[in-house]
């Protein structure tokens, strides 16, 4: 179960609204590589990690990315509370207006609703750590072009934090392959064309 904490991990205190802004930002809410996508996969992954120390990671970076879920839906509107018509459709905001009004959609900043098909849950420990892996590169990559488009100091102080903590992930998902899954990767022949990974004896 989870207990709700009512506040944020980290503040998101946004002077100005930017509709233009949301409009790219919302691809971490419900783009391909953004902050839906990645709770998911790792709190749906967890269930066949075959051992404990895997499956708290899991949870644990997994709750803690619903957190930035939170957090990026809370950017998104304080920058477009508020808006004057006349803003939303000199920001190029009509768009997604038109459909969501000023509400906060899981889509991404290309107008494509987020997609389980984004994700993916192997139930191979190995294959999932890999996968883990890459998602956190994706989305420190997508936050730093977030940080390329935006002038917000506001927004990109949250940013910033943000784009720290996947890297903080990466690292956690690294040393768990490094440390505990070597002997794993050796026996399953990664790279090869093997069933291995599926037939490691997991209660060693
Ligand atoms: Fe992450």
């Amino acid at each position: 179960m989870f207990v709700y904490e009512k506040k944020l991990q980290y503040p998101v205190r946004i002077q100005n609204p930017n509709p233009k802004l949301a409009a790219i930002i919302i691809s971490q809410y419900g783009g391909p590589d953004g902050e839906l996508g990645a709770s998911l996969r790792y709190l749906s992954q967890r269930f066949s990690m075959p051992y404990p120390e895997l499956k708290g990671l899991l949870t644990d970076i997994g709750t803690e990315e619903l957190g930035h879920l939170e957090m990026i839906g809370t950017i998104v509107h304080q920058l477009t509370r508020n808006l004057t018509e006349e803003q939303v459709k000199q920001a190029g905001f009509d768009a997604y207006f038109v459909d969501h009004t000023t509400g906060v959609y899981p889509t991404a900043a290309s107008g494509f609703p987020w997609s389980a098909a984004s994700m993916q849950v192997k139930g191979d420990l190995i294959a999932d750590l890999t996968e883990d892996l890459a998602a956190e590169q994706k989305a420190r990559a997508t936050y730093d072009n977030i940080l390329r488009l935006s002038d917000d100091p506001d927004v990109n102080d949250v940013i910033r934090f943000l784009r720290a903590r996947e890297i903080v992930h990466f690292q956690r998902f690294g040393d768990t392959n490094h440390n505990k899954l070597s002997k794993f990767y050796h026996r399953a022949g990664v790279g090869a064309s093997c069933p291995g990974a599926l037939l490691v004896d997991y209660s060693r």
